[in-house]
C-alpha cells in the first residue's frame, strides 16, 4: 500500500507580524485600522495553529525600537494590547490556552503591568496552547538582561565562572520554559528578524511571504508549514 505522506507539523511556530501600516495605507485608511485589523488575525492565527497540532505560537506585538513611532500610533497599539489581553483571559479560560509575555514590561503602564501578571498567573497550570506575547522585546536586551542575572549570580555565589553553559545562561531568558522556534514566519516582503528571538532562532527554519499580516489566514498558515515539512533540518552536523 502507498504511503500516504504525513505533514510535519512544527512544535513551535514565531511570528515576526509585519506589514499593518501598509495594509491600511492600500486602502487609504490610518494605520490605526491596520493594527485592529492585525490584532483580529492574531486569534485566528491561534486558533488554526492549534487545530493544525503546533503547541506552541509566539507573536512578536511590539518591539524595543518600536518606541520610536509616533507617540499616537504607541498609544493605538497600547490601548489594543490592553483589549487583547482583556479579551485573552476569557478565551484562555475556554481554550486552556496559557499566557507568556516575553520582553520586558517594566516599561509599560502600571494597568497593563497588573493586567500581565494576572493573566500569566491564571492561564499557568493551562495545557493547550501555549502562547508567547512578545511585549517591548527585543533580542539584544533579553540577552543583556541575562547577562546582567548571570553576572550577579556569580557575584553573589550561586553561580561559578565554570559553571556558565549555553544551558544555564538561557535559564535567564524570558523564554526559558519554551522550546526554540521551530519555524519563523515574517510576513509583507520583508526579510530580517528587527531583533526578534536573536539567540533562540539559531537554528530555526525561515518562511517569508509577501502577504501582508491583516491578510494572514489559514491558507497562508498551511503554506507555510508545508514549506516547513520539506526543508531538511540540520543542526550542524552531517
Ligand atoms: C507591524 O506592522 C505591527 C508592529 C510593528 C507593531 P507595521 O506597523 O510595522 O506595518 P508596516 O511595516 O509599517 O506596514
Ligand atoms: C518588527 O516590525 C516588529 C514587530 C512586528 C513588532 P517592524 O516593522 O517594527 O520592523 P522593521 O522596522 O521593519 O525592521
Ligand atoms: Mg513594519
Amino acid at each position: 500500500m502507498e504511503e500516504v505522506p504525513k505533514t510535519i507539523i512544527p512544535c513551535h511556530i514565531a511570528v515576526i507580524m509585519d506589514g499593518n501600516g501598509r495594509w491600511a495605507a492600500k486602502r487609504h485608511m490610518p494605520r490605526s485600522y491596520g493594527h485592529q485589523q492585525g490584532s483580529k488575525a492574531v486569534e485566528r492565527f491561534c486558533e488554526d495553529a492549534y487545530h493544525l497540532g503546533v503547541k506552541y505560537v509566539t507573536v512578536y506585538a511590539f518591539s524595543t525600537e518600536n518606541w520610536s513611532r509616533p507617540k499616537e500610533e504607541i498609544d493605538t497599539l497600547m490601548g489594543l494590547l490592553r483589549d487583547f489581553l482583556k479579551e485573552c483571559i476569557k478565551k484562555s479560560k475556554k481554550n486552556n490556552m496559557r499566557v507568556r509575555i516575553l520582553g520586558d514590561v517594566a516599561r509599560l503602564d502600571r494597568d497593563l503591568q497588573f493586567r500581565i501578571a494576572e493573566l500569566t498567573e491564571k492561564t499557568k497550570d493551562y495545557d493547550g496552547l501555549q502562547f508567547q506575547v512578545a511585549l517591548n522585546y527585543g533580542g539584544r536586551d533579553e540577552i543583556l538582561r541575562a547577562v546582567k542575572k548571570t553576572v550577579a549570580a556569580v557575584q553573589n555565589g550561586t553561580l561559578t565562572i565554570d559553571e556558565i553553559t549555553p544551558e544555564s545562561f538561557q535559564r535567564f531568558f524570558d523564554s526559558t520554559e519554551i522550546p526554540d522556534p521551530d519555524l519563523i514566519i515574517r510576513t509583507s516582503g520583508e526579510q530580517r528578524l528587527s531583533n526578534f528571538l536573536l539567540w533562540q532562532s539559531a537554528y530555526s527554519e525561515f518562511y517569508f511571504t509577501d502577504v501582508l499580516w491583516p491578510d494572514f489566514n489559514k491558507k497562508e498558515l498551511e503554506k507555510a508549514i508545508e514549506y516547513y515539512g520539506k526543508r531538511e533540518r540540520r543542526f550542524g552536523g552531517v
